[in-house]
């Protein structure tokens, strides 16, 4: 794992973006997961702008959403799928034909996690996933406890996930489950990218950095893959004594 230390979010998502853009050019019409929420925000834009500038193109690439939360309408403007579209797809006009998504209002979830499995073995591996950190350490939606053997799954949240997540909704959500990619595909990545700013991913960027890998914080597995990065702001990175 390299691990780089920047001095703020914008620092951050710079980086971010400059390896990302290094990957698309090399594999330009590779597999890509980008993860939604906050942090990747400025990360997206700067690629959107890569993009414009015809520095990458992003329409070449092909995508498969990262996780979802299960019942909502995917034009919620808080599901993951509205977010990507919004600061990814839309503005680059990716074709819908290289986008995979998860139905999460199906009743065969079962189904929609086959699905995805079977869109990445088609396509090999996942070329490059961008991930951020729950504040209880889950990446995607593999939460505490999960196996990391898992593939796509149905997961139920942790009540630090429903409550957290309540921030990307205008209302009070019901948030019970998750459907999402597994840690197993996620460490199968050609390169595995974690991205974290802020004092509220301070503990679990120093349970990644202590190089313990537990379930109980999923995200300390990048300390296992083959070829991954960490980025974080120094605030995310800095020491509190309060943690435990
Ligand atoms: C969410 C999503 C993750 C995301 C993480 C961090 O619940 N399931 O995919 O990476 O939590 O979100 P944020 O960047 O808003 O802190």
């Amino acid at each position: 794992m390299k691990v780089n230390i920047l001095k703020d979010y914008e620092e951050m998502s710079l980086a971010t973006s400059q390896l990302i853009i290094e990957v698309m050019k090399e594999n330009p019409d590779g597999l890509y997961c980008f993860a939604g929420g906050d942090t990747p925000v400025k990360t997206l834009q700067l690629l959107v702008e890569a993009h414009q500038k015809k520095i990458i193109d992003l329409t070449k690439a092909y995508y498969i959403e990262l996780d979802e939360w299960v019942g909502l309408k995917q034009d919620n403007t808080g599901s993951c799928l509205s977010y990507l579209n919004r600061n990814l797809f839309a503005p680059a006009a990716v074709p819908q034909s290289h986008i995979h998504h998860f139905d999460s209002l199906s009743s065969h979830l079962d189904e929609e996690c086959q699905k995805a499995n079977e869109y990445i073995e088609k396509h090999g591996s996942l070329t490059l996933v961008l991930l951020g950190i729950g504040e209880n350490g889950h990446l995607g939606f593999n939460e505490p406890g999960v196996d990391f053997d898992n593939k796509a799954h149905v997961i139920s949240l942790s009540s630090t996930t429903q409550s957290v997540g309540q921030k990307y909704f205008q209302e009070e959500m019901v948030l019970k489950e998750g459907i999402t990619l597994g840690i197993r595909q996620l460490m199968e990545s050609e390169v595995m990218v974690v991205i974290a700013n802020g004092v509220k991913k301070q503990n679990a960027v120093r349970k990644i950095l202590q190089g313990e890998v537990t379930h109980m914080c999923p995200v300390t597995i990048i300390n296992e893959h083959k070829n991954s990065y960490l980025f974080i702001d120094e605030l995310a990175g800095g020491q509190n004594e309060n943690f435990n």
